[in-house]
């Protein structure tokens, strides 16, 4: 049975969502957090990589506050660039252990006029996403032969509130709300990322892979789709980015090109909004949804 050590596996939204996909998927998950110590102490780090033994280690731990990142640009490059370039240096040192780390469309700003593609340069507008680039550079500088990055995009799921969940219960409370209607990106279903990883992981993948579902919406289309399958009782006001001003800037057109994961997948990610779907009708409806702070 191969083993996995993950990394946020106990409160992340996408730590949630590997630990349950690895062991459905019969790998033994052991996960490593907050509350086993500190992260960022390499001598601890070196001991529980060391003691898990893991066949593949997965990164889901970050600094994903994209505003705070403005005003904690040292503390959010710590959790960003120095851990996963720490994880990566222990792994070297071991000399086994693949690792998993996971990136973001906020590398990249836009305008562009098609999706973003592996090898397109980055150029991230916020701290947030300077900080994130510096983490994919160091792993795949440190562990080339033995790592691979994921940069994903918009996500929801289980098991930490997120957009969807944030605009659903908006809705209960208020006739309209207003929802940003000039920034494109590739929502993603944190489930469907978990499975795409432990696939990549099972093959030792490595290099740069842009990992999200199908098809692009803006905020206030990926907000209507959510608000239309759960027949929410509020209007939707489409604004301009302007008309909602944020801390960090964000891209403009963050849509991920899914080519090199289809070929490898042999089939291309399903479009956002039948994963869309499945999150409401199978999670959210359901009540399995716990709900933890924490938007991206
Ligand atoms: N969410 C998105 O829409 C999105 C979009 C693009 C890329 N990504 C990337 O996808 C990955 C997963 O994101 P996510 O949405 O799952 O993030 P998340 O839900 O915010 O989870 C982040 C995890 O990191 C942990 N963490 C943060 N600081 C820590 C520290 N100092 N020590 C120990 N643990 C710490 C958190 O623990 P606590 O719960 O204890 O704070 C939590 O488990 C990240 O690499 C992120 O950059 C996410």
């Amino acid at each position: 049975m191969a083993k996995a050590l993950v990394l946020g596996g106990v409160t992340g939204l996408l730590g949630q969502a590997l630990t349950r996909v690895l062991t459905e998927r019969g790998w033994q998950v052991e996960t490593l957090s907050r509350a086993d110590g500190n992260l960022l102490e390499m001598s601890f780090l070196e001991d529980r990589l060391g003691q898990a033994g893991a066949d593949a280690v997965f990164n889901a731990v970050a600094w994903t506050q994209v505003d705070d990142a403005e005003d904690h640009p040292e503390e959010a490059l710590l959790i960003n660039r120095t851990l996963p370039d720490a994880l990566a240096r222990v792994l070297k040192a071991l000399g086994r252990g693949h690792l998993v780390h996971f990136s973001t469309d906020f590398v990249f700003s836009g305008p562009h006029q098609h999706p973003w593609r592996e090898d397109d340069a980055p150029n991230p507008a916020s701290v947030y996403g300077r900080t994130k680039l510096a983490g994919e550079e160091a792993v795949l500088r440190v562990l080339p032969e033995r790592s691979c990055v994921l940069r994903t995009a918009w996500l929801f799921g289980p098991g930490r509130k997120n957009f969807v969940d944030v605009i659903l219960a908006a809705c209960r409370k208020r006739d309209a709300i207003s929802v940003v209607h000039d920034q494109f990106g590739s929502p993603t279903y944190s489930l469907d990322l978990a499975q795409w990883s432990a696939e990549l992981a099972e093959k030792g993948a490595t290099g740069i892979w842009h990992a999200v579902n199908s098809g692009q919406a803006s905020w206030c289309e990926l907000a209507s789709e959510a608000i239309a399958l759960t027949a929410g009782p509020c209007r939707l006001e489409p604004i301009a980015s302007s008309q909602w001003p944020q801390k960090a800037q964000r891209p403009v057109y963050s849509v991920l090109d899914t080519g090199k994961l289809s070929e490898f997948l042999g089939k291309k990610p399903r479009p956002w909004p039948q994963a869309l779907r499945e999150y409401l009708f199978s999670e959210y409806l359901s009540g399995t949804q716990s709900g933890k702070e924490g938007i991206h």
